[in-house]
């Protein structure tokens, strides 16, 4: 499927996750194409006289929102947030999500984790058996000591752990630290994993969503499908 089919699919699930959103809401809003798909049709609701405000995770997702009218809350306030949406990179079967791919996990996470639900839109290729193989997990790491912080997961991990970089400098993100990239054939226990990764001092934050979604729509080239995720 090309690049253009994929968005597309992206498209109906954010179109689909817009569903979810009442008038005075506030709500979360991720980063990445899916999420800005999203962005643009609550620009479209807000047009049409809806009143919504919104927590931002990154820059790029601000900018976007403003410019579709959405008003935003100030990070320093104490948010409730109504419902959060964002996209994924992976998703398992338990509805475990690993995240990180545009760089933005630790907003993401931090706003996911205070929204009374959390929406994830995908394409149906996101959905995977088991996490891990053809894309690397994200770990954002202070940048004192990083290398050391780096040698720490791999031991941890036994898995290559890449520095990522950006147009042949290091990639820094919004909040000022670096990002490995840790190659891992598959991760059996996600939750176990980000519990250990959590344990290594320099460690910020790990594109690990466990338990977290409660909501999972899926654009497929036949229909889009809602998943309601039950906690156990
Ligand atoms: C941003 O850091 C990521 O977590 C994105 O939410 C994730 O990479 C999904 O991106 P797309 O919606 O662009 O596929």
């Amino acid at each position: 499927m090309s690049t253009s089919d994929l968005d597309t699919l992206k498209h109906a699930a954010a179109a689909k996750a817009v569903e979810f959103v009442k008038d005075g809401m506030v709500l979360g809003l991720g980063t990445g194409s899916t999420a800005k798909h999203l962005i643009m049709a609550l620009g479209e609701k807000v047009k049409a006289g809806m009143n919504l405000s919104g927590v931002s995770t990154s820059q790029e997702t601000a900018m976007l929102a403003r410019q579709c009218g959405i008003a935003l809350i100030d990070a320093e306030t104490c948010w409730t947030i109504d419902v959060a949406f964002d996209g994924a990179d992976q998703v398992d079967p338990a509805f475990n999500l690993i995240k990180g791919g545009g760089g933005a996990l630790l907003k993401e996470k931090i706003v996911a984790a205070s929204a009374m639900k959390f929406v994830v839109m995908i394409d149906f290729t996101k959905r995977v058996p088991v996490l891990g193989g053809a894309f690397p997990l994200p770990v954002e790491v202070v940048p004192f000591g990083w290398r050391n912080t780096a040698r720490k997961i791999e031991e941890l991990t036994r898995s290559r752990v890449v520095l990522r970089e950006r147009e042949g400098a290091r990639f820094q993100t919004e909040s000022g630290n670096l990002i490995v990239d840790v190659h891992l054939a598959r991760i059996d226990r996600p939750d176990e994993l980000e519990t250990a990764l959590h344990r290594i001092p320099g460690v910020v934050e790990a594109g690990l969503f466990v338990g977290r979604t409660d909501v999972l729509i899926v654009g497929t080239p036949d229909r889009t499908e809602i998943h309601h995720v039950k906690r156990g």
